[in-house]
């Protein structure tokens, strides 16, 4: 089989070398890569005529015809929102993901609020503003903390938890007024500030089965002791205790049923990787945050270290309508920690020399793995690996409890260095306290 993977983060480098395990593979394309799928076995990297952003799905089409893929799986937000699933079902290509009708779940956060609203699906309680007279009195109304929220897609940085109505006030400025976010934040979501602990809870979806992926927690603050601005993600680990099987009950009957039933009933089955966002309050009930309409970065680096299924035979399952209602897992804890390089994550730095990477070979059996992101190979040297982008890498370790995987995964973080590199230390603090205290 040949398959192609869309995409440049950590997730592709983790769902890249999962395929790549499969004995039936004999090709991964990865497009566009980076620097771990490149050293990948059976993985290159191909540059297509479309970027992740193009809204025309031509050239991605034209690369399946012309190299016989099999499967192609997508991994960012963007290509999914402009509808690459509908092109390539209309070229009848297999492709995983949800259609641009369902990514809307993800896409914008008024519709998502919409149909949680109509669906009964429990989330914070909220209103939607394009004036930012209106959204100054009705956050006068509410009082502080509550958060405020761009309602496009701004890559995981356009939420703003205020803990005062200044910090609100200037939230809506920057959206409403300066237009910082562009034409994301034309439109702003105002909610209710959510207490408790948050879980990321993904599954596989082919329309109608729901096949849950092991649960997971990531860090969106920047520094530790969750603090700091939000970032797309500086760490995960799986699983996340705070899902017990009560929890996980409730996520499934309230949450992901839910939506797979009235997307189907809406005409528009969901098909691909859904992402319920959630805050666990003290009573063990869910309440989400958001939704995305694909893989979490970084939750999939830990989580795919523990898939011990064919991510290719799931992935083959679910097109074909016949997902199992569940994977196999190892037994073990994984926990990742995310290399941030300088500025991240209001700017970025490219082109720094990375050292004390292991050997970026391709060996199942390890219990590290390194899963590259914002990364190239030295146009000047092919063994050498600069930064090139915000999130860096992604240190991911398996072992029998969060608090040995940490420190695993925190020996080999310890030994990578770039300049301005940073990492938060404290990746797993929650479940490491819940180990403590059993
Ligand atoms: P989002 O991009 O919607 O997932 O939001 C990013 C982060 O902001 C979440 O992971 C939470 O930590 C925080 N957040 C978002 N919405 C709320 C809320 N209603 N209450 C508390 N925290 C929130
Ligand atoms: N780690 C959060 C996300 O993928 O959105």
């Amino acid at each position: 089989m040949n398959i192609l993977v869309i995409g440049s983060g950590g997730r592709e480098h983790a769902l890249a070398w999962q395929c790549a395990k499969d004995d039936k593979v004999q090709n991964v394309y990865v497009a566009p890569g980076n620097a771990g799928t490149a050293f990948e076995h059976k993985c290159q990297n191909v540059m297509l005529k479309s970027t992740i952003s193009d809204t025309d799905h031509s050239p991605v089409i034209e690369f399946c015809q012309d190299n016989a893929i099999d499967m192609v799986i997508v991994g960012p937000e963007a290509p999914l929102v402009t509808g690459i699933i509908d092109a390539c079902r209309d070229a009848g290509i297999p492709a995983w993901g949800p259609t641009a009708y369902c990514a809307q779940l993800e896409g914008s956060k008024t519709f998502a609020k919409e149909f949680m609203a109509a669906n009964n699906i429990p989330t914070a309680a909220y209103q939607g503003f394009t004036d930012a007279d209106l959204a100054r009195a009705y956050i006068d109304e509410q009082g502080a903390p509550i958060v405020i929220k761009a309602d496009g897609l701004a890559a995981g940085k356009g939420v703003i938890v205020a803990e005062t109505i200044e910090q609100a006030y200037s939230a809506i400025d920057d959206m409403l007024a300066d237009n910082k976010f562009g034409d994301a934040g034309s439109r702003v979501v105002i909610e209710q500030f959510l207490q408790g602990e948050e879980a990321s809870f993904i599954c596989m979806v082919d329309g109608d089965n729901i096949l849950p992926m092991a649960t997971s927690q990531d860090h969106k603050r920047a520094f530790e002791g969750d603090t700091g601005p939000n970032t797309g993600g500086m760490g995960a680990y799986s699983p996340a205790p705070v899902v017990t099987p009560d929890v996980h009950d409730k996520v499934m009957a309230q949450v992901i049923r839910p939506v797979v039933d009235a997307m189907r009933a809406a005409g528009h089955p969901y098909t691909g990787f859904l992402y319920a966002g959630l805050m666990i309050d003290d009573a063990g009930n869910p309440f989400v945050i958001e939704f995305n309409c694909r893989f979490g970065d970084p939750e999939t680096q830990p989580i795919l270290m523990r898939l011990k299924s064919s991510m290719v035979d799931l992935v083959s399952q679910g097109l074909a309508g016949q997902l199992p209602a569940q994977a196999e897992w190892d037994t073990r804890c994984a926990l990742g920690i995310v290399v941030a390089s300088k500025g991240y994550p209001e700017s970025s730095s490219s082109g720094d020399a990375i050292t004390g990477l292991p050997a970026l070979t391709t060996d199942h059996t390890k219990s590290v793995k390194v899963f590259l992101a914002g990364a190239a190979i030295d146009p000047n040297d092919a063994q050498s690996v600069l930064t090139a982008g915000g999130r860096v890498l992604c240190v991911t370790a398996l072992a029998d409890t969060i608090l040995s995987a940490q420190q695993k995964a925190l020996a080999v973080t310890a030994a990578i260095s770039f300049d301005g590199a940073h990492y938060r230390r404290d990746i797993g603090h929650h479940a490491i306290i819940r180990e403590h205290n059993q």
